[in-house]
């Protein structure tokens, strides 16, 4: 067998959890995707897609690109696609790190970042999350150095839920100079907390964004990333020219033409059904960490045995790995009535 490079030979690959089960079987509180399936104009806007020449042509983004641009309050030449954030994630990478440089990041982080700095044989400077998995601001900003390459800034964070202020975001940028500092803001939807008004002060941001979560198309994969024009320019040398399919993009406009039911989703997470999970826990004395978007870290005694059992109630939540959160699962709150689901659930477990 032909060898491949000895870093890429030496890594794991990344693993989502449950693979191979039929995930569609259960209550999926497992992946902070929209627990909900897409609204019924999506879903036709998506048969059209098939009926006219949608799939047939090469994609075309020129119709999408205005709406996405009008969404995300930006120029068109500040924002390029990407198939997933994991997309946008991979092309900054690949454009600002080669062998041997570092990228700074507060750990445990989204696992993608270390995935793709491993391939191309770039080092991963980790600096800890505190106990209370804070971000680590003072050893974060201490930590950025004429050695460092690029800064990744999760906010919030996946997995820890933990979130940064702006004027934080500002003094990493303003440290950071000349040396790119990504934002990735997947759970802008959640939070509604954005950098983007340092983008005109600091031309080293870069935001990276998903449909993935709050616009339920998690499997059509879509992302994007939103910099100076002059960087955007540069990504597009990275990506392929039509590496996000028709049917994403057409699901995506649909989704921004009429945003009515996935902002209510989203309402009726933020505003009923976390601060429901989150009483409820308090309650039952399990501890937790809330976090700023819709997912949290749950630390029961016996973290291996409740996920189990949740899982024969027909509910997956997803077991941690990373030091510091071993021994929690996170999960994500579905509606209001899915999360009271996994509350009874979550009760049968205590009562058993
Ligand atoms: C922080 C963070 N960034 C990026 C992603 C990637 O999302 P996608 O590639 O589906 O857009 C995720 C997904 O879980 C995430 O949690």
């Amino acid at each position: 067998m032909p060898q491949v490079k000895p870093h890429i030979a030496a890594m794991s690959p990344y693993s989502p959890p449950w693979t191979g089960l039929d995930r569609s079987a259960y209550l999926r509180l497992d992946l902070n995707e929209n627990s909900l399936d897409p609204p019924e104009h999506v879903i036709r806007a998506l048969k059209s897609c098939l009926d006219r020449k949608g799939i047939q042509m090469y994609p075309e983004y020129f119709r999408f690109l205005p709406k996405l641009a009008a969404y995300a309050q930006v120029g068109e030449n500040q924002i390029i696609l990407s198939n997933g954030s994991d997309q946008a994630i991979e092309i900054i990478l690949r454009a600002f790190l080669g062998p041997g440089d570092t990228m700074l990041m507060a750990e445990p982080g989204f696992p993608i970042f270390n995935q793709v700095a491993g391939v191309i044989g770039a080092k991963v400077h980790g600096v800890p999350y505190d106990k209370k998995l804070h971000f680590p601001c003072e050893a974060f900003l201490d930590a950025i150095t004429a050695d460092t390459n690029l800064v990744v800034v999760i906010n919030p964070d996946n997995p820890t839920g933990s979130s940064l202020s702006l004027s934080r975001i500002r003094d990493i940028l303003e440290k950071a100079g000349d040396i790119p500092v990504i934002a990735d803001e997947a759970y802008f939807e959640y939070t509604g907390v954005t950098a983007l008004a340092l983008l005109s002060s600091y031309p080293n941001l870069i935001i990276t964004r998903t449909f993935s979560k709050a616009f339920a198309m998690a499997g059509l994969r879509l992302g994007y990333a939103i910099a100076s024009p002059e960087l955007i320019a540069e990504f597009h040398k990275i990506r392929g020219p039509f590496d996000i399919n028709s049917c994403a993009v057409t699901a995506a406009g649909a989704q921004l033409d009429d945003p009515h039911a996935w902002k209510a989703y989203v309402v009726e997470i933020m505003q009923k059904a976390k601060p429901f999970l989150e009483n409820f826990f308090t309650e039952k004395g399990v501890k937790y960490y809330p976090g700023a978007a819709h997912f949290m870290l749950v630390q029961p005694e016996n973290r291996d045995e409740a996920v189990a059992f949740l899982k024969e109630q027909g509910i997956l939540v997803r077991p941690m790995t990373a030091p510091l959160i071993r021994r929690t699962f996170r999960m994500n709150a579905g509606t209001l009535e899915q999360t009271k689901k996994f509350a009874d659930a979550y009760q049968k477990y205590l009562n058993r």
